[in-house]
């Protein structure tokens, strides 16, 4: 059957001789997403810099602004101006919203839209985010006396929301989601009474840490910081925002510098917030050669430069449990890596995995099998068999932003040549992504 291949948005990759230099990531595509909605809520001005100018951010902001939220254009080294319209200041939109690729968008828009009382909203999104479960953010959204409404038994988008006065609860997690989380902490913050969310384990905080900078009233106990309480009655005040690179895009950099021959790069200003640190944990646990330094402080959010140098001997990992929460997106990446190590690595509890932008375990299992990778899938995870050269192939990134350059990784360690088809798909969250890959040489 012959194949044709979209050339507007297609990659060709060979063998890199090894990456080196330096490179900045851009902007915590999570804290981009917080940042924009609680500037939106909060009274005056919130100026946010290094915040991510890719296709996710940017919906969180068009939603705003069909809201009555004034947002200054949002691009690469410019500062991006909030005016915030307070707690109770969202206009009743005239369209539907559409939150693009964006399940962080989409999630978060639910809780906060759930408490507009009197109005009535829209969402919806792509091909991709209208297949996603949007139940387990309703369900305890409803427990506060939320009205969502959706196809398929209220789960999918399009939604349907009519803004209620909610009211406080105490709200048990099925799964630890920042996002679901996140969606409670914003229906919170104008209930009536306090709301209690427990998770059953700690999912990303970066909610938790901006909420209290902008001056909501949080509490966090239980163990290790499981149990968020949030009583309303304060107000949101506007803040200066510095936004960390995102580990997540880092991973990628973390990894090819850990398995391509030659090479050796820095990473400056990535977030390492503990939390999101997993894939270092894991990389540890592969002896990979990774050096942390220039540890700081910023806008309340740990920050650190990584240096990462080739290592010939990579160990084999297993993972599951706790750790999963900490590096949910680094999975295709550390799938990835998993080929290049000395036996067989196991990736289990990590049927989230199957509701992302795409089922990452099963596009990620088929797109490297299909470079030569000894890849079994299961029904929660993967075993990958290491020490199996792949080779050059017509791969594609089956729209998924973190597959497109976790494929482009790979394919820099094959004699033969690969095409990556709809690699434009990297745009969600990384959009220089081609060309910092050039930059660090491939060579
Ligand atoms: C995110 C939470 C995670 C993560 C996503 C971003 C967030 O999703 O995978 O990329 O910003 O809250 P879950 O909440 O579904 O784990």
């Amino acid at each position: 059957m012959s194949h044709s291949i979209n050339t507007q948005s297609t990659k060709t990759l060979s063998k890199s001789g090894g990456l080196s230099g330096k490179v900045r990531v851009p902007g915590d595509k999570s804290i981009s997403h917080r940042a924009l909605l609680f500037g939106a809520l909060a009274e005056g001005k919130t100026l946010i810099n290094g915040l991510l100018p890719a296709e996710d951010p940017i919906s969180t902001a068009n939603c705003l602004k069909a809201m009555g939220v004034k947002i200054s254009s949002i691009r690469k080294g410019v500062e991006v101006e909030v005016k915030g319209v307070g707690l109770h200041g969202l206009k009743e939109p005239d369209e539907i919203l559409n939150c693009g690729n964006s399940g962080t968008t989409m999630r978060l828009m639910i809780g906060l839209l759930a408490a507009q009382k009197g109005n009535h909203f829209v969402l919806t999104g792509d091909n991709s985010l209208r297949q996603r479960p949007m139940k387990r953010v309703r369900d305890p959204l409803k427990m506060m006396g939320g009205k969502v409404f959706g196809r398929s038994n209220n789960n999918l988008a399009p939604l349907s929301i009519i803004g209620q006065k909610l009211h406080g609860a105490v709200i048990g997690t099925p799964v630890a989601s920042a996002q679901i989380k996140s969606a409670i902490l914003l229906a919170a913050l104008t209930a009536e009474g306090t709301t209690t969310v427990i998770e059953p384990a700690c999912s990303r905080d970066h909610s938790e840490r901006m909420l209290k900078a902008f001056g909501a009233h949080l509490e966090i106990g239980g163990e290790i910081g499981r149990h968020i309480t949030i009583h309303p009655g304060s107000t949101l005040k506007g803040q200066i925002i510095e936004v960390p690179g995102d580990i997540s895009s880092a991973a990628f950099w973390l990894v090819a510098g850990s398995i391509i021959p030659g090479s050796d790069l820095i990473i400056e200003n990535v977030g390492l917030n503990p939390t999101r640190t997993g894939i270092l944990e894991v990389l540890e646990q592969m002896e990979a050669n990774i050096e942390i330094f220039n540890i700081r402080d910023v806008t309340g959010e740990p920050v650190g430069d990584i240096r990462v140098i080739y290592q010939e001997q990579l160990k084999p990992f297993s993972i599951n449990g706790e750790i999963m929460a900490r590096l949910v997106d680094e999975i295709p990446i550390l799938s990835v890596a998993a080929c290049f190590s000395e036996g067989v690595s196991q990736i289990s509890e990590a049927s989230e995995l199957r509701i992302k932008e795409t089922d990452r375990l099963a596009v990620i299992a088929r797109q490297l099998n299909s470079m030569g990778a000894k890849i079994t899938e299961h029904q929660d995870g993967l075993s990958i068999k290491g020490r199996v050269q792949l080779k050059g192939s017509l791969l594609d990134s089956e729209t998924d932003h973190r597959i497109a350059m976790s494929l482009a990784i790979a394919a820099l360690t094959c004699k033969e040549q690969s095409i990556i088809e709809r690699s434009n798909a990297a745009a969600v969250s990384y959009p220089d992504f081609w060309q910092d890959l050039e930059k660090l040489g491939t060579r």
